[in-house]
């Protein structure tokens, strides 16, 4: 294996000096190292541990763990293809076809030349505009197979792929409501905050009823009432713009075109919790986005909106923007906290909670980019006016991510409590035979369910909204569905780890005209299990899907039992071969402890 040049290695260490060779910094460290030298590698790996004074299994733990650091591939750029039930609805397999055609290489190869490496992703945050491509960071959306050659060209004579007619991402709103994207002065929020004690931002806060946007719904009040509450040096603020649950964009169209009601809400919320840290946590998918946001952090450092004694007051905070590495777990906030202190993305026990021993044991609070973007209007206007929005239990307004089989795809901010149906009217969809609300985590439902109220009390959605008509087959995005947990299970406790892996293949099975109704139950119960005892909210809501159409969609399952023969699913010889496998790599590990 090649070890690491002399040239690699000044290279890695600027880079770590420029770090302050700081351990917490290992995820946005190891990106950059990947962009400029290319894939990460085991010798790579070994030869940062030494510098930072870390266990080798310590950086190669963290590595390991992140899609986007490419660990132990080789192609000097990455082609990333997203494989969502939306992208592949608009064509994601041709495209796939004709970048395989122009590589000479299958998905998850690297050509010839060791130029390129091209591999399906979970989801890029590009519903509305599939089939979608990132191709190191540079989205490029509405692909078809004839872009592809051009794309090759370009990127194989060096020019700039911003050259290309798809590089772009479309502005994506397609209707305004009162709070997010209504005209207001900016920075009106923060002004009246700041002349407000912190105590009374929080009541202010909490008496608007705003409940986070990131899919749980806890009441925001109350959260930034118990950070305050813990007494501290210092206190965190972070704002969640991971957005991985595939389907949504929202908070991607709100970082881009209301950046500064963010900022500004972010600013707030440091004021009312006591916090001089603010750290924006994007998702890797985004990192086209980060020179835009730079931009406005630093117009607001000139304004003297973020540094020291902001307004005059005894208020000091800055945000920094720190990237994550592709990976869906990260969007769970102790997960997030993990990743931004340089390790894996595995979750945290609680308690304690992050409000009270976050990001370097610090009290912090996560919340997602929608619930700061409230935070400046609910100031501005106050919290009647807020809570007048919507219904009493989910006050204000809900950015959904429209996707799927309707001609209006985009971003619409509509109050709390719309009906699905009212949604699908706008967003013009007239042959609907299921709606997947809230992602593959959240739920399933098919037409009986239209004129139920979107709605924490009722259909709780953390924003995607994906449309299929009566042509598609449900079952097998289920199994897509399925197959996404399975990669994306960070693998700590075992009823996530082994069950999402069982799932694609019962499904395989079941879909594969083989199965019983004795595979049916067993199904349901591993669902059951998986959903009850699982660690944390992403094996707790993986199953969902299964679940969902079990219950709403039974008479598809039914047709697939064709076969009333028990059939074994224990296939011995290639069951013996992954063991064999796991063996090698486990003695290769060891071997370079
Ligand atoms: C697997 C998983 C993924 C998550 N992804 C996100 C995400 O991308 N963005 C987000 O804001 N919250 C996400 N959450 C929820 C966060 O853990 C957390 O509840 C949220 O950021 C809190 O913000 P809020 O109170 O404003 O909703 C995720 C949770 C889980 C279990
Ligand atoms: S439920 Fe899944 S993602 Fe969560 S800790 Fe367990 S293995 Fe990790």
């Amino acid at each position: 294996m090649a070890q690491v040049s002399e040239q690699l290695k000044l290279l890695i260490r600027i880079l770590l000096r420029e770090s302050n060779s700081d351990k917490t910094n290992l995820v946005p460290l190891l990106r950059q190292i990947r962009q400029v030298a290319g894939p990460i590698t085991k010798p790579m790996v070994a030869f940062i541990a030494s510098e930072l004074n870390l266990h080798y299994s310590a950086v190669l733990d963290t590595a390991s763990f992140y899609t986007f650091l490419d660990f132990n591939r080789t192609g000097k750029i990455a082609i990333r293809l997203a494989k969502t039930p939306i992208s592949l609805m608009k064509g994601a397999d041709e495209l796939a076809a004709a970048f395989e055609k122009a590589l000479g290489v299958t998905m998850g190869g690297t050509s010839s030349d060791g130029q390129f490496s091209l591999s399906w992703t979970s989801d890029l945050g590009m519903s509305d505009q599939e089939p979608s491509a990132l191709i190191e960071d540079w989205p490029l959306t509405r692909l078809s197979p004839n872009h592809v050659p051009e794309i090759i060209q370009l990127l194989r004579s060096g020019l700039p792929l911003s050259q290309h007619d798809h590089s772009r991402v479309d502005f994506g709103i397609q209707r305004k409501g009162p709070v997010l994207f209504s005209e207001h002065p900016p920075n009106e929020g923060l002004q009246k905050a700041l002349l407000l004690a912190p105590e009374n931002v929080i009541e202010e806060v909490t008496r608007s009823r705003l409940r986070g946007r990131g899919g749980a719904g806890f009441p925001t009040g109350l959260k930034w009432k118990s950070c305050r509450s813990f007494a501290a040096r210092d206190r965190v603020v972070i704002c969640n713009a991971d957005e991985g649950e595939p389907g949504t964009f929202k908070d991607r169209v709100l970082l881009s075109e209301v950046p500064e009601l963010l900022l500004e809400g972010i600013t707030i919320a440091a004021w009312a919790i006591g916090a001089s840290i603010g750290i924006i946590y994007l998702r890797a998918e985004y990192a086209y986005l980060k020179p835009v946001l730079e931009k406005h952090l630093q117009e607001r450092r000139e304004k003297g909106l973020l540094g020291t004694r902001i307004h005059d007051k005894d208020f000091s905070f800055d945000i920094q923007i720190h990237m994550g590495a592709g990976a869906y777990i990260c969007g769970e906030e102790s997960a997030l906290i993990e990743s931004l202190e340089g390790k894996r993305g595995a979750p945290r026990d609680r308690p304690p909670y992050p409000t009270e021993r976050g990001y370097l044991g610090l009290p912090t609070t996560v919340n997602n980019v929608e619930t700061f973007a409230c935070i400046p209007r609910i100031l501005a206007r106050g919290a009647d006016w807020f809570s007048r929005i919507g219904t009493h239990d989910s006050t204000g307004t809900k950015l959904h991510s429209i996707s799927g089989d309707c001609n209006k795809p985009g971003v619409y901010e509509v109050p709390f409590g719309a009906t699905v149906k009212e949604l699908l009217e706008l967003a013009d969809a007239p042959d609907v035979a299921a709606v997947q609300i809230g992602g593959p985590s959240g739920h399933l439902i098919g037409p009986k369910d239209f004129d139920r109220k979107i709605a924490f009390e009722d259909l709780p959605s953390g924003g995607s909204f994906m449309i299929f008509n009566s042509q598609r087959d449900l079952l097998q995005i289920v199994r897509g569905f399925s197959e996404f947990f399975k990669e994306e299970s960070c693998g700590w406790c075992v009823p996530c780890r082994v069950g999402t892996a069982l799932f694609p293949r019962l499904l395989d099975k079941i879909l594969g005209q083989q199965g019983t109704l004795a595979d049916l139950h067993q199904l349901e119960s591993l669902a059951g299990t998986v959903a009850r005892t699982s660690r944390c909210g992403l094996g707790q809501t993986a199953p969902n899907p299964i679940l969902d159409s079990l219950k709403n969609f039974r008479p598809l399952w039914d047709s697939q039992l064709t076969n009333l023969d028990f059939q074994p699913d224990f296939d011995l010889e290639k069951s013996l071969a992954e063991a064999t496998q796991l063996r090698t790599d486990a003695r290769e590990r060891i071997s370079l402890l």
